[in-house]
């Protein structure tokens, strides 16, 4: 179901008392005017933390999702609307092997199962965004029944990305709005050529087709667009996630493994997040400078 980003109702819990010591003092050096709305999450590491004691790759997602839980708490606690995380993207569907991904799935269905309560104790709402259909139907059920569960809470989201892939997302609103415009030409009762060529062709596909309307085509049209994308265990890399939403976002990449993630990483990622400028293509506050009509002479820049 889509919902307009006008449309969600965000109610702040003021609920920093809840901050542990150490997320609290650094959560108190922040600017509230200017927290993230949005942070998205590639969490990375499972294996390698698991690898380096020795312990098989399955304990490292079940360490995993503990982070998960302790993670989203703490952005219901400092009012953060919405948090997106990369729980499994079509890649790790495509290319793990079938027992990981069979754990996984089977570790996202407990997940839900054992954190719904929390999830409304804490006000918080479930989304996914992915090709969620393509996924086990006994996990599909599950997902939904958290969603339900949580439908109601008007604190953070907490959005999974599910069977995600950013390019697929993007070829899935480009063939909705082709859909679309079959649709309006059944509805007309005339070929899509004819409704297109009464309007001229290249002005009838631009007035169908532009930002805007891709933009609203995507899984994520309910929402913000990530302020703060934050990276573990030290990949300087994006892995087919958000691509068309994070075109402005800051980016941190932390050392940390996803299962030594916690809270108070968060909150210290946002701290990084508010010394950035951020200048959407534009010009910082600090430039004043003015330009010349005409370029410099060859002469003119030798003497500089
Ligand atoms: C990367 O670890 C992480 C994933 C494959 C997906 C994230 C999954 C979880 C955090 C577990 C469960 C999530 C939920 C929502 C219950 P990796 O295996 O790629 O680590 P590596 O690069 O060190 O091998």
């Amino acid at each position: 179901m889509r919902e307009s980003i006008l449309s969600r109702v965000y109610h702040r819990s003021n609920r920093a008392h809840e901050l542990t010591p150490e997320e609290r003092a650094v959560y108190e050096t922040l600017d509230a005017e200017r927290l993230p709305q949005h942070v998205a999450i590639i969490m990375d590491g499972n294996g390698r933390w698991a690898g380096k004691r020795a312990l098989k790759r399955f304990l490292g997602h079940q360490q995993g999702a503990e982070s998960v839980q302790y993670v989203v708490e703490t952005a219901s606690r400092i009012d953060l609307p919405w948090l997106t995380l990369y729980a499994f993207s079509l890649e790790n569907n495509l290319r793990r092997p079938r027992n990981e991904v069979g754990f996984l799935m089977k570790l996202l269905k407990s997940y839900l199962v054992s954190n719904v309560k929390r999830m409304n104790d804490n006000n918080i709402r479930m989304a996914y965004i992915g090709r969620t259909h393509e996924l086990p139907q006994e996990v599909q059920d599950t997902m939904q029944w958290a969603a339900e569960q949580t439908c109601k809470n008007t604190g953070t989201t907490l959005t999974l990305a599910l069977n995600y892939g950013s390019r697929s997302e993007i070829v899935d609103a480009a063939r909705a709005l082709l859909h679309n415009m079959i649709a309006e030409a059944h509805k007309r009762g005339i070929s899509v050529e004819d409704m297109l060529a009464a309007e001229g062709v290249d002005d009838a596909i631009k007035s169908r087709i532009d930002e805007p309307q891709l933009n609203a085509s995507l899984y994520t049209a309910h929402m913000p667009d990530p302020d703060l994308v934050i990276r573990t265990s030290g990949e300087q890399r994006i892995s087919n996630f958000l691509l068309w939403q994070i075109a402005y976002a800051e980016i941190f990449v932390t050392d940390r493994l996803w299962p030594d993630f916690r809270g108070l990483h968060l909150i210290e990622a946002i701290a990084d997040y508010q010394q950035r400028e951020r200048r959407f293509g534009g010009l910082g506050e600090s430039s004043d400078e003015t330009f010349s009509d005409t370029l410099p002479t060859e002469a003119e820049l030798a003497r500089r």
